[in-house]
């Protein structure tokens, strides 16, 4: 799978991604979904929908609703289950999805859900690796906050997906966790090759006129560009205790928001919330950066990871010291 990097390409997980630019789980389905609008070849990759054991019907019409600042959705996981991904959506992947690498994102309610899906899937065709999703704001594991802001329940479950593949895995965090170390430093330890940051803002809409929220299922995760101030700062700070690469994603649309990531620490750089309101934009970030890298005479994208300029270098001298 690897291949000689261009000056857009990535060196990483095993593999050479084409450029750093990814469409966002849940945001193209398993990739057929959007494919007579966009070519998915074009992208570094795509992270398919969340996978959970059994299909998941999801919450409540509508799930999306839209606000000046972004969105909010709450889907509720929707998906087919981990043996119909299998049978059905994997071949699609394998045999149409070339040069872009595919990630399947799992979710689950317990330790046990997020491990029995990896095992069903691992040994299938069509796909590099794994994003465990810890952070889900619709879905949370039960009876409790999502995984990723409890850094012991979130290492227990990358723990228990690393005993069962060796495929590349991320982890994927939330943006309301009060400190990055804890939970960067468990999931690493746990075995994550990656850290992805981060999943929706917990958020909610309400219609003034009815006083009732404006999706279904009531609260949901905001997303859209309000959400890449957080997540840019996210992926900052967690470069501080990182020692897998990073990937950011949250509020990107344009090129020069796939830079500020970059700037910021990820390797990789995912498009979500934007690709609702036009399904072309991850193609147009990547002819953006192929031009800025162009500009600034960049040899290889790779350079600009971490080089933002703080203050103190890596940030205030009492935030690089923590
Ligand atoms: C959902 O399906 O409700 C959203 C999934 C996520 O944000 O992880």
């Amino acid at each position: 799978m690897r291949e000689k990097a261009t000056v857009l390409g990535q060196e990483l997980l095993g593999t050479t991604f084409q450029n750093p630019i990814l469409l966002a789980a849940g945001t193209c389905g398993f990739g057929e979904e959007v494919s007579e609008v966009m070519e998915l070849d074009r992208l570094g990759g795509i992270v398919t929908k969340s996978v959970t054991l059994e299909p998941r019907a999801g919450n409540p019409a509508p799930r999306v609703g839209e606000f000046r600042a972004g969105m909010v959705n709450s889907v509720g996981l929707a998906n087919p289950g981990a043996e119909s991904v299998r049978r059905d959506r994997l071949p699609w992947l394998r045999d149409r999805v070339r040069k872009a690498r595919v990630l399947v994102s799992v979710a689950g309610h317990t330790p046990d859900e997020f491990l029995e899906v990896v095992s069903i899937l691992d040994d299938a065709d069509g796909f590099l690796g794994f994003e465990i999703n810890l952070s889900c704001p619709n879905d949370t594991r039960r009876g409790g906050l999502p995984f990723a802001l409890d850094p012991g329940e979130a290492a227990r479950v990358m723990q228990g997906v690393r005993a069962r593949t060796e495929r590349p895995l991320l982890a994927k965090l939330a943006p309301n966790t009060p400190d990055f170390g804890p939970v960067v430093e468990a999931v690493q330890d746990a075995g994550a090759d990656g850290i992805t940051l981060v999943n929706t803002l917990p958020g909610l809409v309400l219609d003034p006129e009815t006083g009732e929220p404006i999706i279904g299922a009531g609260a949901g995760g905001m997303s859209g560009p309000a959400l890449r101030a957080v997540g840019v700062h996210a992926v900052w700070r967690a470069s501080h205790h990182a020692r897998v690469p990073l990937v950011g994603v949250g509020g990107v649309a344009r090129g020069t928001d796939a830079i500020q990531y970059l700037l910021a620490g990820a390797s990789l750089v995912q498009v979500g919330s934007a690709s609702f309101w036009d399904p072309r934009s991850a193609g147009r970030v990547v002819k953006w950066l192929e031009e800025y890298v162009g500009r600034h005479a960049v040899e290889n994208v790779s350079k600009l990871v971490g080089t933002a300029r703080l203050p103190g270098s890596r940030g205030t001298p009492q935030e690089a010291d923590d």
